[in-house]
């Protein structure tokens, strides 16, 4: 059986993942605000400390797998904790523990999302690409939710392709996953606001499979991705999307 590290595993997709891999019999070392074996605060340069040192202390002969599924929407009004969260909660985590995963030649999935297409803050992709915190952070207060959430989750996808060949080297596998829309507790708070709530119908009406995502589809794909049976699989963004991203962008490939 296998040892994992998951954030975000409190609610929705992450709770999903864990599920899914507790019921094989795997163990899963879980970070998240609260109802976790580590309680973090992945915004912060301290949460992240103490996320990763509970980690290397709870699996010291290494990871299977890291899944790194915390984070926040594009409707928080707080752009700062968007950036804090959803990019270097992400791959500040991955960095610090690539080591740990390295020991057990195991995998690492990274939550991104099928809006990462949509982003045109290139800017500020930019500049979270280059590390550039102070600078990226500043860049979040004058974007709007949506440009700090699909940036955010842009630069974490590049940064996976980035890191992708020298992971591989060490016989890690990497890659990110890009959800469409999937009812979890962070989608049911836009879809039930008054002001959004009929756009976000709309949305899910033109889904071309004809539902939303569940947690139990993103939770099938993370499995596949960290099992045995995809080590061939290294570098690639995966749309797990109903269809939605090859209806909007066909010929973008
Ligand atoms: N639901 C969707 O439609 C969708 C689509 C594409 C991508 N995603 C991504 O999937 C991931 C999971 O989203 P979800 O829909 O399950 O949302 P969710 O809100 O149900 O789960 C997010 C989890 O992250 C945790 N978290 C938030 N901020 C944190 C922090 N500062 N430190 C530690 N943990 C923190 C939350 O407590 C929660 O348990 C996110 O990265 C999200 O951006 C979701």
């Amino acid at each position: 059986m296998g040892i994992y590290a998951l954030t975000g595993g409190a609610t929705g997709i992450g709770a999903a993942i864990k599920a899914r891999l507790e019921a094989k019999g795997h163990r899963v070392i879980m970070v998240d605000l609260k109802g976790a074996d580590i309680t973090a605060d992945l915004a912060t340069a301290k949460g992240r400390a103490t996320a990763v040192e509970g980690i290397k202390a709870a699996a010291p002969e290494g990871l299977n797998g890291l899944i790194t599924s915390a984070g926040v929407g594009s409707h928080i009004p707080d752009h700062r904790l968007i950036t804090n969260v959803n990019y270097f909660g992400t791959v500040k985590v991955v960095e610090e523990l690539v080591d740990l995963v390295a020991l057990k030649k195991g995998s690492i999935v990274l939550l991104s999302s099928n809006s990462a297409p949509m982003s045109t803050s290139e800017h500020y992709v930019d500049l979270l690409l280059e590390g550039n915190e102070t600078a990226a952070l500043d860049e979040s207060d004058k974007i709007g939710g949506h440009e700090a959430y699909s940036g955010s989750k842009k630069a974490v996808a590049r940064w996976m392709r980035r890191n992708a060949p020298a992971f591989a080297r060490r016989g890690v596998t990497i890659n990110a996953i890009a959800p469409g829309y999937t009812e979890t507790p962070m989608t049911k708070v836009v879809s039930d606001d008054p002001q959004y709530g009929e756009s976000i119908k709309r949305f899910k009406e033109s889904i071309p499979i004809g539902r939303a995502g569940e947690p139990k589809d993103i939770a099938a794909l993370v499995d596949f991705l960290v099992g045995g049976e995809s080590g061939f699989i290294c570098g690639s963004v995966v749309f797990i999307d109903g269809g939605h991203d090859a209806m909007l962008r066909a010929d973008e490939f």
